[in-house]
């Protein structure tokens, strides 16, 4: 009984959420039996299920081979169900029904990484949102919950045989093949289930929760990567007490398992018990992950495990609500990597992708609210928007209430749908009611797309020595969403004193509407003017400090203010943004350099003696990336790349000896904990890049040094991106150094791809050369991205020969992983803003494209880009 292939999509395979129904079966348990084979997996099933309303019983289920289904006992033939190539309808099931299904699949040739697959030498699954339903037929969706019982047997050559929950049983079943049968004793929906096949070693720990679980704590990986897995344990136990102490949340299994593997569509899975990570965001150790990629590891491990709570035990009621589960576990590891490491930098860093990713999305034709009201491929909605801007909403919420009252709701959350499957809804009503603050307004930033455009003006009252503010917020005109209303948005603000660089205590006139309460205001009318008495001298106000919320704030800073904030703002976050601001000014209004760099100049030493990982981002220069995110019509790439290479030579030049004198003084093997150390290592870097650019001969050898002398990858990395991008005559040495060293190292070997393509001058050809490497995999989806994403670092390059890069790939992965594929595409989103001719060039690639691709994941993609 072989299932036709997908027919080409239709436009009324939109789903929307106003149709949302409950389902008419519940399943009370499911009993799954795998077994896997080297050329087929049989799957059988014993589902107990009962109607709990109106409508058929409808079993989901995509590419399934159906070898036998019974009902209570009786054997089904093909009068009593309807079949096609997604769904199983069973006609006339009875209200009690025990179905028996078998089923076969194929991971062994699954590629698209969905469902079950085999990855080498290892048999895993990914079933978030809708891969459960290719491993067999199953009501496959979030509000159907049940306890599960997993037996997994193979061949004796797999001695890891994992599942969800507790291990119950586990022997030998005879012909070299063993079993285990594991139990979770947790309802859970079917895309939280996993199970894990294969030969891994395992590092072991274990956690003593608050209330007194000792849990048996194991991360699962290949024999060598094992010494790379403890700052994720570390992480992990890290984790469950920081949620413990800010959440009131304890683990609630006696074990918890990770596992870590090569080919991962995504970065981790929080299957419950069970996650699953892509090896990038688990393996981290200094010599062979770069810094960035440590503090990624840690924030991930974090995330995965925070879901155990706000996914798992309270899950989605559609995934129209992902941001639900999405956007508060994203604030959640968000604020955890906050105490990690220095707050502003990790605010400074969220806010960077928040802008970089999720303010281009919601100004372009991917545009949707954070909770979408239709969809054609859930998959495509894992976006910015649902998980960057869903985090900056609960992070409103939390900055308006306060940590006690903000505590009180999340308790009122947990205490309420503790076990259910929730709407965004009840999340406000029970933030609300724990609080005791009415947060229903906030409703509206979960329904509407559009970044907020925030205007405020200043004006200073010498006589009355009094400052008002008037403020006004709009929202762009959206054809698709023609009711668009104003939003609450709490804006933290402080007044400093011009003269004296110190703070101003606020103290509000009666003019004011509202309150200011501890530095926060919540604008949440269309305008509103703020009056604040007892400024003595004319301030300078910083506003929106932190990111209070996602919006484009309006402010008329002269340079002069600008540089005083960069200097005297103890808000490390609008410190940074200050200097942003100029150098967005610099680059995209053509105003000279001068004051950046005086102002760099006069803040840095102090800074680096600090918060050397501050002072490392006030270096900063936006890439070109985001620049061109900041220009809407006739962009040209070229341009703006020799914009931001003037500026940064000036910065070299203006610099002058201090680059090489910083490079010499500082010691990352002198500090006192990692976050400073990381800081000095980026420091230096980049320093070493600036020297390379005033052209000082002694750059390349001081790389050349760094390079050989260096067992740290932030260190062996930054050097050798100043070798490789800047054709030292030492760069070819190195790269070769660098494969020998790290060829077996799948992780750094992508370092080594991405560095090349990420060459500014790299070419059609030098492209071609990496694709065509032995060690390039197309079945190995971070060996892909180290290409696109190299490529992708000079929009230059992206926009000329990367485009035909990354349509060939396109094309190749609708077939062979769809999900991937239709993310790939995201990179030329923003074609429409290119100046002509580009513009049609990269228009006629992608319409090109869209005539011969089949799924609906890339065909949803490339009609939405096309739609600007
Ligand atoms: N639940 C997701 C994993 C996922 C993503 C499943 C897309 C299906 C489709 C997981 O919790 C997640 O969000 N992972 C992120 C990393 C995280 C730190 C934001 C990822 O995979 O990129
Ligand atoms: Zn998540």
């Amino acid at each position: 009984m072989n299932i036709a292939a997908n027919p080409v999509i239709q436009a009324d395979q939109t789903i929307y959420l106003k149709d949302y129904q409950q389902p008419a079966y519940a399943v009370d348990s499911v009993a799954l039996d795998i077994q896997v084979f080297s050329d087929h997996t049989k799957v059988n099933s014993k589902l107990a299920m009962q109607r709990q309303a109106a409508g058929d019983l409808v079993l989901l289920g995509r590419d399934l081979e159906l070898v036998a289904l019974r009902v209570n006992g009786m054997t089904l033939t093909a009068a009593d169900y309807q079949l096609d190539s997604e769904q199983l309808l069973i006609l006339n099931a009875p209200a009690q029904a025990k179905l028996e299904i078998e089923v076969i699949i194929h991971p062994e040739s699954n590629t698209m990484l969905e469902g079950l697959y085999q990855a080498g030498d290892l048999f895993v699954t990914q079933n978030e949102p809708e891969g459960f339903r290719k491993i067999t037929f199953y009501p496959d969706r979030p509000d159907v919950l049940s306890v599960f019982t997993t037996r997994v047997e193979a061949d004796k050559k797999y001695p890891v045989l994992l599942a969800n929950g507790n291990l119950l049983e586990a022997g030998e079943v005879g012909e070299g093949r063993h079993y285990a049968i594991w139990e979770d004793p947790t309802k859970k929906p079917s895309y939280l289930f996993a199970c894990v096949i294969g030969d891994l070693a395992v590092l072991r720990d274990h956690y003593v929760t608050s209330e007194g679980r000792d849990v048996a704590l194991e991360i699962y990986a290949i024999e060598k990567d094992i010494p790379k897995c403890h700052i994720a344990m570390n992480a992990l136990k890290h984790s469950m007490r920081w949620d413990e102490e800010h959440y009131g949340r304890p683990y609630d299994l006696d074990i918890y398992m990770i596992v870590a593997v090569s080919q991962f569509n995504m970065g981790a899975m929080e299957n419950k018990g069970l996650n699953i990570f892509n090896t990038s965001c688990v393996l981290a150790d200094e010599e062979y992950t770069t810094d960035a990629a440590i503090m990624r590891v840690q924030s991930v491990i974090a995330h995965e495990y925070f879901h155990n709570w706000t996914g798992n035990r309270i899950t989605c009621r559609d995934w129209f609500q992902l941001c639900l589960k999405e956007g508060l576990t994203v604030f959640r590891d968000q604020s955890f990597s906050e105490d990690l490491q220095s707050a502003a930098v990790q605010r400074i860093d969220d806010v960077a992708v928040l802008k970089a990713h999720q303010f281009p999305e919601d100004s372009g034709p991917l545009s949707h609210p954070p909770r979408p009201d239709h969809f054609v491929e859930i998959n495509n909605f894992y976006t910015a928007t649902v998980y960057e801007k869903g985090a900056e909403i609960n992070r409103m919420m939390a900055t308006l209430l306060g940590k006690e009252k903000f505590r009180k709701g999340t308790d009122e959350y947990f205490r309420r749908y503790d076990g259910q499957a929730v709407t965004v809804e009840d999340w406000i009503d029970a933030l609300t009611t724990g609080s005791g603050v009415d947060l229903s307004a906030f409703l509206k930033w979960y329904n509407q797309p559009g970044t907020p455009k925030l205007e405020v003006q200043g004006t200073y009252d010498a006589v009355t020595q009094s400052y008002r503010l008037d403020l006004k917020q709009s929202l762009k005109a959206n054809a698709k969403y023609p009711n668009l209303q104003h939003l609450p948005i709490p804006v933290a603000l402080a007044l400093f004193n011009a003269e004296t660089g110190e703070q101003y205590t606020l103290h509000c006139s009666a003019l004011s509407e509202n309150n200011v309460k501890d530095g926060v205001y919540l604008f949440d009318q269309e305008q509103a003017v703020i009056e604040f008495t007892g400024v003595t001298e004319k301030p300078v106000v910083s506003l929106l400090r932190s990111f209070s919320a996602p919006v484009n704030l309006k402010f008329n800073y002269s340079d002069d203010e600008l540089a005083f904030l960069i200097q005297f703002e103890n808000n490390g976050f609008n410190q940074w943004q200050a200097t942003q601001t100029l150098i967005e000014r610099i680059l995209l209004e053509d105003q000279p350099a001068q004051s950046y760099i005086d102002a760099i100049k006069a803040t840095l030493p102090a800074v680096m003696a600090k918060d050397p990982l501050l002072a490392s981002r006030l270096f900063d220069v936006a890439s070109e990336g985001y620049l061109a995110s900041r220009i809407d019509q006739d962009y040209q790439p070229h341009l703006v790349n020799q914009k931001r290479e003037a500026l940064l030579n000036s910065l070299a030049h203006g610099l002058g000896d201090f680059c090489k004198q910083s490079y010499l003084s500082l010691d990352a093997a002198l500090q006192n904990d990692f976050s400073q150390a990381m800081g000095v290592r980026a420091l230096r870097n980049i320093m070493l890049s600036l020297m390379a650019r005033q052209g000082d001969t002694q750059a390349f050898e001081l790389a050349d040094a760094q390079y050989h002398g260096s067992n740290n990858m932030s260190e062996r990395l930054g050097a050798l991106k100043v070798l490789v991008w800047n054709d030292a005559p030492q760069a070819k040495a190195a790269l070769q150094d660098f494969y020998n060293r790290f060829k077996d190292e799948a992780l750094a070997l992508d370092q080594w791809f991405m560095v090349q393509a990420a060459h500014p001058k790299a070419t059609a050809a030098s492209i071609a050369y990496l694709t065509s490497h032995p060690d390039y995999d197309l079945g190995t989806p971070n060996r892909i991205r180290s290409v696109t994403g190299g490529v992708n670092a000079n929009p230059v390059n992206a926009w000329s020969f990367g485009v035909q890069h990354f349509i060939e790939l396109a094309k190749y992965l609708d077939e062979k992983n769809p999900i991937v594929g239709s993310r790939l595409l995201l990179l030329l989103t923003r074609w429409y803003t290119l100046a002509e001719p580009q513009r049609s060039e990269v228009k006629q690639a992608l319409q090109g494209l869209q005539t011969e691709v089949k799924s609906k994941n890339v065909i949803e993609t490339l009609n939405s880009m096309l739609e600007a």
